[in-house]
């Protein structure tokens, strides 16, 4: 099956999608993006993700170049094109083309990438049996809660987890608070069964998983806080999981090689991971 991406209007076949060498996404990391996961034919929290879509471009001040209709029905067209059931829509909105310089051009267009990738994402080892993380000091700038495609920091993280054998790496601010991890939010819960994740503010990106966690959380009855926690508190937890639309639930077991309650997915854990599948499985159901 041909593989398309979408790029300023136009479905290409994806190995001859490409965007001008002069668009400031690539010159400047001038742009957003997003990911939305697709589990059974079904998009998982396509609005909140526009919604913060649309929040990351007035932050910018970049337009949205189409409407958010007509990105939705590409969003849709594009999935049915390329035959994706489970995998992700990525997209791009970039400022667009100007010859270089840095202050904002006026009167350009936006520039806009959609691609899809097709991920098992539920038969994933990392899903069943959990991962570690590694710390690393916070080196990014004071606008987290922008999505832009600026992710240096975030890449140099996640590899310096590869290379310790590590699935993610969790950010700590210089107050020895973990911010969140490189493509993750991050939770704990304390050894009185609460849960703990840092709250929203420009240190952390608003994870759509996240807050749907949180409602989850809520309707049944969870203690949860939103509240920051230290490195120290999260090696002494008696669970840990990051959240992302990529990673769903995914349980810590093992922080900077500290091992986190017995070494296996904790079962507070295993429940949230359990009914936030659920409440995939229920969009679906409902759409
Ligand atoms: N990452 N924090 C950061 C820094 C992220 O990049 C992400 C998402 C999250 C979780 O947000 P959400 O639940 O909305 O996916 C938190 C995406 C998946 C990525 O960059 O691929």
């Amino acid at each position: 099956m041909a593989r398309y991406a979408y790029v300023n209007g136009r479905y290409v076949p994806h190995g001859e999608a490409a965007v001008h060498i002069e668009d400031r996404g690539f010159q400047f990391a001038d742009g957003v993006y997003e990911v939305v996961p697709i589990l059974g034919d079904c998009m998982v929290d396509a609005a909140p993700h526009l919604d913060r879509l649309e929040r990351s471009l007035s932050e910018m001040k970049i337009e949205m170049p189409v409407s958010r209709k007509v990105l939705e029905l590409v969003m849709g067209e594009l999935i049915a094109r390329n035959g994706v059931a489970d995998g992700l829509i990525y997209m791009q909105i970039t400022r667009g083309v100007a010859p270089r310089d840095h202050k904002f051009p006026s009167g350009i267009r936006p520039s806009i990438v959609m691609t899809t990738k097709r991920v098992q994402f539920l038969t994933q080892k990392k899903i069943s049996d959990g991962v570690k993380v590694i710390t690393i000091p916070d080196i990014r700038w004071t606008r987290c809660d922008i999505k832009t495609v600026a992710l240096l920091p975030n890449c140099m993280g996640k590899s310096e987890a590869a290379a310790a054998g590590a699935y993610e790496a969790w950010q700590v601010d210089r107050d020895g608070f973990v911010t969140e991890g490189t493509s993750t939010n991050a939770w704990m819960v304390t050894n009185d069964n609460k849960l703990l994740t840092r709250p929203v503010g420009p240190e952390i990106l608003r994870g759509v998983t996240r807050q749907s966690l949180l409602r989850i959380a809520s309707e049944e009855g969870l203690a949860f806080e939103e509240a920051a926690f230290t490195v120290a508190e999260a090696k002494a937890a008696r669970e840990a999981f990051v959240s992302s639309a990529t990673s769903f639930v995914t349980p810590v077991v093992a922080i900077d090689d500290v091992t986190i309650g017995d070494g296996t997915p904790g079962p507070l854990s295993r429940r949230l991971q359990g009914w936030y599948l659920d409440y995939c499985e229920g969009l679906k159901n409902s759409a």
